[in-house]
């Protein structure tokens, strides 16, 4: 049977970039069936529920999802993000979120100086628990003594099976890993954090890790962009830091990402970082690299890496030709354009 990728593009541009990666996805394995679903905001104005009942059971039956973005101004963001995103991400054990940030050749990056020998690093962004719990709650709502609680959690078990996760990668790399904390401040979750770190890393006596706090990796980052390879780092710290490298590799239109489930007892779930950007949906002109590379992401995924390869050879290529490229990256050039250049670069 061929395998089977459920398709959700959601929001804004996700409804224009995702095509646009299974226009490249379908052009090298024509044998992979996409079956899409029209869930999302839309969905959630017309029916009252961003995702219909046993929508988790129907993803489950795929060998991945394909997701464009998530969230809409007509709907509260938390109400759209926990009814579809963080279900899936939860349900899923989708434990590790792995974004890559890269600036090619081609790019011009933020920082002064410094160009792709530069930047190349790795995130591994704890994706289940953390700050993302889910815990908490409202006490004394609509009162003057209305008070609001949200319990950041962080396990054992979850906390060292995305380390262990994060030192296989370093393992392959520079056989380094920053690990990436609070625990200065925090008395309890990052302390945890940092004994699960060492707890794994015993099992990696080949990798040296770095324990760094967030807010001196934010600085790092931009300043010594060239010492980070990589990184692993607690839900929400992974979130704000790898916008800080999707910016520092050029633009979020080219930041991709993978929730897996390194087990496979779930399908995992590929998604381009940069959010529907309302200010340009519908116009065409959103970057379409970054759910184009997550695509390639998935394929390598489903074992394909000569096609996932390919994809992000043919990404390289379009960037370092520095056109056509979008807006966000200095060009004037469409979705398409951008999508039919990287097709053709893959012949
Ligand atoms: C991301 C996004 C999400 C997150 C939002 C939409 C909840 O910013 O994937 O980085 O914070 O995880
Ligand atoms: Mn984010």
């Amino acid at each position: 049977m061929s395998q089977q990728i459920a398709v959700i593009a959601g929001d804004g541009v996700g409804q224009e970039v995702i095509p646009a990666g299974i226009r490249v996805l379908s052009k090298l394995r024509p044998d992979l069936e996409f079956v899409e679903f029209d869930w999302g905001s839309e969905r959630y104005q017309r029916t009252g529920a961003m995702m219909p009942d046993g929508a988790l059971d129907t993803l489950a039956r795929h060998d991945a999802v394909y997701l464009g973005a998530i969230g809409w101004p007509t709907v509260p963001d938390h109400v759209s993000l926990w009814g579809c995103l963080m279900p899936i991400r939860k349900a899923f054990e989708l434990y590790v979120n792995l974004r890559p940030a890269k600036l090619l050749p081609g790019i011009r990056g933020p920082l002064a100086d410094r160009g792709p020998q530069d930047v190349d690093m790795l995130f591994i962004r704890e994706n289940t628990e953390g700050e993302y719990a889910g815990t908490g709650g409202l006490v004394h709502a609509g009162h003057p003594s209305e008070l609001a609680v949200e319990a950041p959690v962080f396990t054992r078990l979850g906390v060292e099976r995305c380390a262990r996760y994060a030192f296989e990668r370093a393992r392959e790399r520079s056989k380094t890993l920053i690990s990436v904390t609070k625990s200065n401040a925090s008395r309890y979750n990052y302390v945890l954090w940092d004994q699960c770190v060492e707890r794994v890393g015993k099992e990696f006596g080949d990798v040296e890790v770095q324990r760094v706090l967030v807010d001196a990796m934010a600085a790092r980052m931009v300043l010594r962009p060239d010492t980070v390879d990589v990184v692993v780092a607690s839900n929400l710290f992974g979130d704000i830091l790898t916008d800080l490298a999707a910016a520092i590799q050029g633009s979020m239109g080219l930041a991709a990402s993978a929730n897996l489930n390194p087990e496979r007892r779930w399908p995992s779930t590929f998604e381009p970082v940069h959010g529907s950007a309302p200010d340009i949906a519908g116009k065409g002109v959103a970057n379409p690299i970054g759910a184009i590379w997550a695509g390639s992401m998935l394929l390598r995924h489903l074992g394909d890496g000569t096609a996932s390869e390919r994809v992000e050879r043919a990404i390289a290529a379009v960037c370092a030709d520095g056109a056509p490229l979008t807006g966000d990256l200095g060009g004037t050039a469409s979705t398409r354009e951008v999508t039919d250049a990287i097709l053709e670069a893959l012949s």
